[in-house]
Parts: structure tokens; C-alpha cells; sequence
């Protein structure tokens, strides 16, 4: 009986311990729900988004590709000669030899996206990103091109 006791005593004891370092969580939480809205506001949100859903498994984190096959994104001399052409890539696919920094690619890519504001976002978060400097295109920019049926 004494030791049914005893044995239900250090289990008081124990549980105490644990309520005691429980009370320091919320404290932690506070700090980093304060960090939070700073990095809602960078530019290119929604492009980059977009990114990281779609087009980061090709085209890499990095931008850089695959050499031989996903030509990089990051400084591409074919991207940043031709804004529009980008835009009407990512809309309707693109099936073609191509040659982007020296390099030739010519596996086939996908449509991407299905809306004008959809495909400015990614590609304005693209031009910028990588260390790109490649300016912006724009909706008005974009008005005659032709999104494709999908099969
Ligand atoms: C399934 C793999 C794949 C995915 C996903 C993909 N691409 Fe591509 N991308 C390619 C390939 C392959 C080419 C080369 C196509 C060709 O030769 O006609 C290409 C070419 C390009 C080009 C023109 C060439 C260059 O490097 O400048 C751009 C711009 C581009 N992709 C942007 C994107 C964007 C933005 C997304 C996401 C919305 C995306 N791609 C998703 C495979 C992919």
C-alpha cells in the first residue's frame, strides 16, 4: 500500500516538470508571427508563385535548367531578346530547336498557364529573378497574342 503510495506521488512530481516548461511556447510563437508580413511584401509574389509550382521542376530553383535538356532561365540571351515570345511560350508551349547561350534544346515544353495574367506574372518574377535585370512586360504588351486551344 505505501509503495502504491509513493509511486503516486513522484507521479504528481513529474507531471509539475512538464506544465512548468509548456508555459514558455507561446512566448517563441509571438516572435515569429512578427516576421511574417515583411515577406509578403516582395515584388513579384504572384509570378513567383507560379514559379515554384510549375515551372521549378524543369527550369530548377536556381534558374540554370538542365543542361541538354531545360535551357536556363537565369541570364538567357533567347528570354531576355524577346518578352512577348516568352509570354506566348509558357501560354501555348513551345516545340522548336532553339538555341539559348550557345547551347541548343529542342525537348518540347508544355503549356503552362492559361490566362495573359498568369503568364506577365511568371515571366515579370523571371526577368527579375536569378540576377536577371530584364525589365517588365505588361498585359498591353501581350494583346495580340493568341492562346491556343487545349487539346
Ligand atoms: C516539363 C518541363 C518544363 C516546365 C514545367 C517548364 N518549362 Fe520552360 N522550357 C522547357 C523546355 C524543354 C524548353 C525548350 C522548348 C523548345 O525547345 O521549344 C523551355 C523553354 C522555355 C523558355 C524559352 C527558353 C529560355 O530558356 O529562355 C522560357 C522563357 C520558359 N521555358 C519559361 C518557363 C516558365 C516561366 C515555366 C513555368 C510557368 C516553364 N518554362 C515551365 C521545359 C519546361
Amino acid at each position: 500500500m505505501f509503495a502504491l503510495m509513493l509511486g503516486g506521488v513522484i507521479a504528481l512530481q513529474s507531471c509539475g516538470g512538464s506544465t512548468e516548461s509548456k508555459t514558455e511556447a507561446p512566448a517563441e510563437k509571438a516572435v515569429v508571427k512578427t516576421e511574417t508580413p515583411a515577406a509578403q511584401e516582395e515584388p513579384f509574389a504572384a509570378g513567383k508563385k507560379i514559379y515554384m509550382e510549375k515551372c521549378i521542376v524543369c527550369h530548377q530553383a536556381t534558374g540554370e535548367g538542365i543542361a541538354g535538356a531545360f535551357p536556363p532561365l537565369k541570364n538567357s540571351d533567347y528570354l531576355l531578346a524577346d518578352k512577348v515570345r516568352a509570354v506566348a511560350q509558357v501560354l501555348n508551349g513551345s516545340n522548336e530547336v532553339m538555341v539559348v547561350n550557345g547551347q541548343s534544346f529542342n525537348a518540347p515544353m508544355p503549356p503552362q498557364v492559361d490566362t495573359k495574367e498568369d503568364a506577365v506574372a511568371v515571366i515579370n518574377y523571371v526577368l527579375n529573378s536569378f540576377g536577371n535585370n530584364g525589365g517588365t512586360v505588361t498585359l498591353e504588351d501581350v494583346k495580340d497574342v493568341v492562346i491556343k486551344p487545349r487539346q
